[in-house]
């Protein structure tokens, strides 16, 4: 699935065919790969392998002459003889990966670590105990594994899956739909009770599975599978028993869960306001629209006024309809503009709850930029096609660090609207189709950006929400570099990275590049 960067294929080409080694120790005299074999094997029972990624190839020429020479086994190339894996700089996650991809086979028994430990058994001139400090640690989940962060817990010959959602690939092609909708239902349940921990476990159970190229039939699939934590398993196990779980059958029949599905189905609805309604007592959005006591928002009217057709998807047809609308006026501003669909119609959905675009030209001034938004509203309005708009000016300054936060909101000039659309502008309607009513309200967001950061942008507004918030938490703990909506920032080096296209982002990650449609998490 995964490919090979060319890179790294040339830089680790002497590591990448793993010669099928023995089994059995032998004498290293024996050994034809050895370069030095003047020195005596004092210590048969380890085989060494050094790791030269992020090492270099003098240092670890270095420290391989260095071990022999106080006796240790050192292999040339890694195998399933290999006993220790040395490494410095990567983390037992990174290694793991880079075995995936290179399809190395090696033993299950395989010690992970940290160059430290070579260089304690190199003072004491044998080997030392390898103590929690020199055991590189695995990643696996963050969930309610007790196990988690030690690499006791798995075998690296596993089929690696990364916990990130931004080093898998998730098309809309979903085996495991059974399991992730049971774990979405109780995502959002908990997201209702403001139990994030919770909320976020299952999101991410729930992505992880829908990147699975397998169904998953009996337990033992589930082995090796990261954010996986005992709670999710247990559900698992019940579908796989039962065809369905006991739990979340009782969320879907709890009435504050019903409840609240219902109330922020309401566009301007959110969890505060839905708490509010709920404790007030009401169960039903015709008591609310109809009580005269409440205060609604402007966004809530609107949300109320074209419930049906809100709440009813927009289709890919509507969507490329509404696309030659904002083509056709943003041009008339802006004839150099670029206007590209992103959100889940760029990563492939049939349907979506709105239709997002990015807008950036690469000749207009900040001025042209920065009025575009309030013309093309101005033009709508006149032609009495904005049911209802917000407008949010842009907050972005070129010198700020880009936000740490996973779900910051981003600081570009953008609107959040609802435009009449006439049946007659999608294709494949017909007028006789619909009665009545000769348009249907349809959710716009339109987002401006400067030129230089639309790759950031573009990114940043493809999604999958669970995507970017991987995307984000793998800058910051893998790669110390901070990603947000606007830029990349190295806080190692302390600069700001450049990038033109999306694929120059995931490369500056030292991430596969993953196509938007496989960016379905
Ligand atoms: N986004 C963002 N800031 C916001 C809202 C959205 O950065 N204030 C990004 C999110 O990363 C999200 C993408 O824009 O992935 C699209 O958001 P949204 O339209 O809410 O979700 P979609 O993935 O397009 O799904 P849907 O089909 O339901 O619209
Ligand atoms: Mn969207
Ligand atoms: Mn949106």
């Amino acid at each position: 699935m995964a490919q090979l960067a060319p890179a790294a294929a040339s830089s680790h080409g002497s590591l990448c065919k793993a010669h099928p080694g023995p089994r059995k120790k032998r004498p290293r005299e024996m050994e034809p790969s050895m370069v030095s074999p003047s020195y005596d094997i004092k210590f048969q029972d380890l085989i060494l392998f050094i790791l030269e990624k992020k090492m270099g190839t003098t240092r670890r020429a270095f420290l391989m002459e260095l071990a022999r020479r106080k006796g240790f086994w050192v292999e040339n190339e890694l195998s399933e003889s290999v006993t220790h894996l040395v490494a410095e700089n990567n983390s037992g996650s990174d290694i793991l990966e880079w075995l995936h991809f290179q399809n190395i086979k090696v033993s299950s028994q395989l010690e992970l670590l940290d160059v430290s430990w070579l260089i304690d058994c190199m003072r004491a001139g044998k080997p030392v105990e390898m103590t929690e400090k020199h055991r590189l640690t695995v990643i696996r989940d963050h969930s309610d594994d007790p196990n988690a962060g030690s690499q006791k817990t798995i075998s690296p010959a596993e089929n690696y899956i990364s916990q990130y959602a931004c080093q898998r690939r998730t098309t809309l092609n979903n085996c495991n739909r059974i399991f992730t909708d049971a774990f979405d239902i109780l995502a959002e349940n908990f997201e209702f009770r403001e139990n994030e921990t919770s909320c976020l476990a299952f999101m991410r159970a729930s992505s992880v599975l829908k990147s699975l190229p397998f169904t998953i039939l009996s337990m033992k699939d589930t082995k090796g599978i990261p954010c996986l934590g005992d709670k999710a398993k247990s559900i698992i196990e019940d579908i796989i028993e039962d065809g369905e779980s006991s739990e979340v059958k009782a969320v879907l029949n709890d009435e504050r869960y019903q409840c609240f599905k219902l109330f922020t189905s309401v566009f301007g609805v959110g969890l505060k306001t839905s708490e509010k309604w709920f404790q007030m007592g009401f169960r039903t959005l015709s008591k609310i629209k109809s009580d005269k006591t409440l205060n609604f928002t402007n966004m809530q009217k609107a949300g109320f006024r074209y419930y049906e057709d809100l709440v009813s998807c927009v289709t890919r047809e509507e969507a490329e309809a509404v696309s030659l609308m904002v083509k056709e006026t943003v041009q008339t501003f802006l004839p150099d503009a670029f206007i590209t669909i992103t959100g889940g119609f760029r990563r492939g959905k049939k349907i979506g709850h709105d239709v997002d675009f990015l807008i950036t030209s690469p000749g207009s001034t900040e001025q042209d930029e920065q009025q575009l938004l309030q013309n093309v509203i101005n033009t709508w309005e006149r032609k009495k096609l904005l049911l209802y708009y917000d407008l949010v000016e842009s907050t972005f300054e070129k010198l700020k660090l880009p936000s740490r936060k996973v779900d910051a909101l981003d600081h570009f000039q953008k609107c959040f609207l609802i435009l009449k659309l006439h049946h007659q502008r999608v294709a494949g309607t017909k007028a006789n189709q619909q009665e009545g009513k000769a348009w249907k309200a349809v959710r716009v967001d339109l987002i401006v950006c400067p030129y230089e950061r639309r790759a950031f942008a573009l990114l940043g507004w493809t999604g999958s929400r669970q995507f970017e918030r991987d995307l984000r938490r793998y800058a910051t703990h893998e790669r110390k570099m901070i990603l947000d909506n606007h830029a990349l920032y190295d806080k190692t080096k302390r600069i700001f990275l450049k990038a033109e296209t999306e694929e120059e982002i995931f490369a500056h990650l030292g991430l596969d590049y993953i196509d938007p449609w496989e960016r379905n998490a």
